[in-house]
C-alpha cells in the first residue's frame, strides 16, 4: 500500500496531477467535507476499484452554508480522517484552507441548474450555488476520469450531473448507494449531534421510506396519497418539522402524479437540533 499524500495548495496539486497524468494513470475523485464515516469510505472503495489513483478532497465549503447554518460547528476531526483514508488506501488527500479555495479576488460563482430549485433549494436557497461552485473548482483542479457522489444527497447528485453535462465537464459522475447504520439510519456527519431520543425519532425517516416502497410493491400508485401518508407518519413519530416528503421523477425531481416506472421518494425533516435528509429509489 502506498502512503497517503497530503496536498494543501492548488499549485502543488497541479504538479502532482501532471506527474500522474504523464504516467497515464486514471484518476478518481471523492469530494467530501470530512468527518468521514462508512458512507464516505464506500465512495473511496468504489474509486479504488474503478481507477488507478484515488484523490479525496476534504474542504468544509463556506459558500454552501447559509449564515444561520452550522459552518462553525461542523465537525472537523482531521487526524481521524487522515487515518481512515490512509487505512482505506486512498492515494492523495487535498486539504485546502478557505483562502486557498477562495482567495480575496475570487468573485465568480456558478448559477445552479433548474433541478436545484425544488426541495433542498427551497429550504436552502444559496446551498446548491455553493456546491456547484466548489465542485466545479475541484473538478478543474483534479480533472478526474470519474468523480464519486453518494445517492444519500440525491438532489445534489442530480444537480452535479446536470452541471457537468451543461458545462461540458469531461469527468464522468458516478452515483453510489446510501450506506446505513444497522438500524436503517442513513449515515451522516451530522448524526453525532442527535440526542438519544432524537436518534430514535430519526429512525422514522428510513421507516417511512420503507413503508412507501412496501405500499408501492403492493400496488399503490396514487402518489398524492402516498405523500400525505409519508408526511403524517413523520409528524406522528415526533419530528419537529417536515420540510418536504415527496415522490418525484428521479431526473427532474418534479412530483409525479402516479407511481410508474422508477421514482424517488425524498424527504427532509428537522429532528431536534439536526436537519436530516433521506431518500429511496422505488422501481415499479
Ligand atoms: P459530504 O456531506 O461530506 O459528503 C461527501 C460525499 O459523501 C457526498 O457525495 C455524499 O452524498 C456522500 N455520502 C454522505 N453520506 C453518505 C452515505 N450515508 N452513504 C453514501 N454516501 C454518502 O456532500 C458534500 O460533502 C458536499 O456538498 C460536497 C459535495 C463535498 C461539496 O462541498
Amino acid at each position: 500500500m502506498s502512503e497517503l499524500r497530503v496536498v494543501s495548495s492548488c499549485r502543488e496539486l497541479v504538479s502532482v496531477i501532471a506527474d500522474y497524468r504523464k504516467q497515464g494513470r486514471s484518476i478518481g475523485l471523492v469530494p467530501t467535507m470530512g468527518a468521514l464515516h462508512a458512507g464516505h469510505l464506500s465512495l473511496v472503495e468504489r474509486s479504488l476499484a474503478a481507477t488507478d489513483l484515488t484523490f479525496v478532497s476534504i474542504f468544509v465549503n463556506p459558500t454552501q452554508f447559509a449564515a444561520d447554518e452550522d459552518l462553525d460547528q461542523y465537525p472537523r476531526p482531521l487526524e481521524q480522517d487522515l487515518e481512515k483514508l490512509s487505512r482505506a488506501g486512498a492515494d492523495c488527500v487535498f486539504l485546502p484552507d478557505v483562502s486557498e479555495m477562495y482567495p480575496g479576488n475570487c468573485t465568480t460563482s456558478i448559477e445552479p441548474p433548474q433541478v436545484s430549485r425544488r426541495w433542498e433549494g427551497e429550504s436552502r436557497p444559496s446551498h446548491f450555488g455553493g456546491v456547484c461552485t466548489v465542485v466545479l473548482k475541484l473538478l478543474n483542479l483534479i480533472p478526474a476520469d470519474v468523480a464519486f457522489f453518494g445517492e444519500k444527497d440525491f438532489q445534489q447528485l442530480a444537480v452535479i450531473r446536470q452541471m457537468v453535462e451543461d458545462l461540458n465537464v469531461a469527468t464522468r459522475i458516478e452515483g453510489c448507494p446510501i450506506v446505513r447504520e444497522p438500524d436503517g439510519l442513513a449515515m451522516s456527519s451530522r448524526n453525532v449531534y442527535l440526542s438519544e431520543t432524537d436518534r430514535e425519532i430519526a429512525l422514522s425517516l428510513h421507516r417511512t421510506l420503507a413503508s412507501v416502497a412496501e405500499q408501492v410493491a403492493q400496488g399503490e400508485t396514487d402518489s398524492h396519497l402516498l405523500m400525505a401518508e409519508m408526511r403524517q407518519k413523520l409528524i406522528d413519530s415526533g419530528v419537529s418539522r417536515v420540510d418536504y416528503a415527496v415522490i418525484a421523477d428521479p431526473t427532474t425531481l418534479e412530483v409525479v402524479e402516479e407511481v410508474e416506472g422508477t421514482v424517488v421518494a425524498l424527504l427532509a425533516c428537522q429532528v431536534g437540533q439536526v436537519r436530516l435528509i433521506d431518500n429511496c429509489v422505488i422501481a415499479r
